[in-house]
């Protein structure tokens, strides 16, 4: 459903048309597009300030019926995001008036700062990730996605960029699976059922696939998760994908939190704060999904997935505040607070996958602390790392997709407020401030000397707007990004 195509817009038909314009430069090559962008611009109804936008029908100059003119402002400021955002913007209208298929003008990169393939690269994600609608639930009055997305560039272009599509397709599905597993709400996606779409869609992809169930999870002693999901009627699981390539030296671990749905447990969360708790296996979800992509694009790096999945809920059968609990690695913990859940579950799938892989690098994910929240805010994800390249590789990565990841510290000191008066330390911090470094602490604590990096993604994971390149609820925050370093290292 991507296209990159050279056509004559003198003879060929087309429906719609979308003219990407800077207000202070002309970015474009097509003597075609520069006459109708001019035309525009002397009616004085456009001026291609940033996010403006007006429709001309059956313009003369080319056979073309519906011309969208989409402003990008100052040329100074054109950056990917902005390609981005633009593309989001024009896809999202031609489905709200019922529209099937897209061109997009794409500028001529010679004029712009940026390579070709960066911007064929940004424009078409906008594009493909704002054509997603989750609409699973709802009965009548669903929207229709666009069926083509078409991008229109000149002969030389078209034949040497082509490959860009299927990858940038590729990366896209990978989020709309991410974000559609985040948006299925938890009675339908409890750990038993989210196990087994893992399970079904990464072996459709040739991924190895190992389930260690509840039975398996007691015998090895996997105390920390255990210990979560105890207040759940479901069961727990740890699933672990494998992407393997024969000849490679590396092997990277990829950690994701997957708990279906956080009610807190005991410590029961209060109305609005559990209301969007289904969010609360984005990280799952975008390492499931970042693995199915890799596979998919045949990445030259052993990938290792580890995805613990839970349920927090209070019972009869739930852990209490107080309690003492054994984690894989054998140390003690006592449950300070159970809504500190994620950690715990974390810190049994890192062991596990250290212990038995011994992995070159390992990254968790997780929507682990509302501090981090507070924090950065919603549109920028924590990173805390024992290893400064690999927090300098992931914010570049983050800076490349947009997916924002701000470095904060692992301060020594700070490890203090995990004291335990009766275990070897707590999973509740002594102090409310400064939570998402005592969590990222408390992770620290089980990795040894692995080169290891922590992304808090509790703020940029589930946004209940939408934006413009997604829909309400579920961004799939994370899987363009980690396919993205997982191609840098
Ligand atoms: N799942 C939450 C964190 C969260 C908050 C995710 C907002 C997404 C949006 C996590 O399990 C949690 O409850 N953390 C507590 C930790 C505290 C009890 C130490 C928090 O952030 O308050
Ligand atoms: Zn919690
Ligand atoms: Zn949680």
């Amino acid at each position: 459903m991507l296209h990159l195509k050279s056509v004559n817009l003198k003879k060929q038909k087309i429906e719609t048309l979308a003219i990407p314009v800077c207000e202070d430069k002309d970015i474009h090559q097509d003597p075609a597009i520069q006459a109708v962008i001019k035309k525009a611009l002397k009616l004085n109804e456009f001026s291609g300030k940033k996010d403006e936008a007006v429709t001309f029908y059956d313009l003369p100059e080319i056979k073309t019926r519906r011309v969208m003119l989409a402003g990008l402002g100052n040329f100074k400021n054109l950056d990917r995001e902005t390609l981005r955002t633009m593309a989001g913007k024009s896809v999202k209208s031609c489905i709200n008036n019922e529209l099937a298929n897209l061109w997009f003008a794409v500028p001529a990169a010679e004029k712009l700062d940026l390579k070709p393939s960066e911007v064929i690269e940004a424009m078409q994600e906008g594009a493909y990730l704002a054509n997603h609608i989750f609409q699973k639930y709802k009965g009548e009055k669903k929207n229709k996605t666009l069926k083509q997305l078409n991008f229109l560039v000149n002969r030389q272009v078209a034949g040497k960029f082509r490959h860009l599509c299927s990858k940038v397709a590729a990366v896209c599905e990978g989020t709309y699976l991410a974000r559609e597993w985040v948006n299925t709400p938890s009675n339908e996606k409890t750990p038993e059922k989210f196990t087994r779409s893992i399970v079904n869609l990464a072996k459709k992809q040739g991924l190895r696939v190992q389930v260690i169930n509840e039975a398996q999870l007691k015998q090895k002693k996997f105390g920390a998760l255990l210990a979560v999901a105890a207040g759940s009627q479901s069961k727990p699981s740890l699933v672990v994908l494998e992407h393997k390539v024969p000849g490679a030296k590396k092997t990277v671990a990829l950690v994701g939190k997957g708990v279906t749905f956080d009610s807190g447990g005991l410590n029961i969360k209060t109305g609005g704060s559990m209301a969007d708790m289904k969010c609360d296996m984005s990280g799952a979800a975008a390492v499931a999904a970042t693995l199915i992509t890799a596979a998919r694009l045949k990445k030259k790096v052993n990938i290792i997935g580890a995805i613990p999945i839970v349920e927090n809920m209070p019972s009869g059968q739930a852990i209490r505040p107080g309690d003492i609990i054994r984690s894989y690695a054998g140390k003690t913990i006592e449950i300070g607070n159970t809504d500190a859940e994620g950690r715990l579950i974390l810190i049994d799938a890192m062991s596990y996958v250290i212990k038995r892989y011994k992995p070159q690098m390992l990254v968790d994910l997780a929507t682990l602390t509302g501090a981090c929240v507070v924090a950065l805010g919603e549109k920028i994800a924590g990173v805390f790392s024992n290893d400064d390249d690999l927090a300098a590789s992931i914010t570049a990565a983050g800076e490349k997709t947009h997916e924002r990841c701000w470095r904060l510290p692992l301060p020594d000191d700070y490890k203090e407020l995990l004291k335990s008066d009766f275990a070897d330390i707590n999973n509740m911090p002594s102090s409310r401030n400064g939570g998402a470094v005592t969590a990222a602490l408390f992770l620290a604590d089980f990795v040894d000397d692995t080169r290891w990096a922590h992304i808090d993604i509790a703020g940029p994971a589930y946004h209940k707007k939408e934006s413009d390149y997604c829909g309400p609820g579920a961004t799939g925050f994370g899987v363009r990004l980690l396919t993205e370093l997982l191609g840098k290292i």
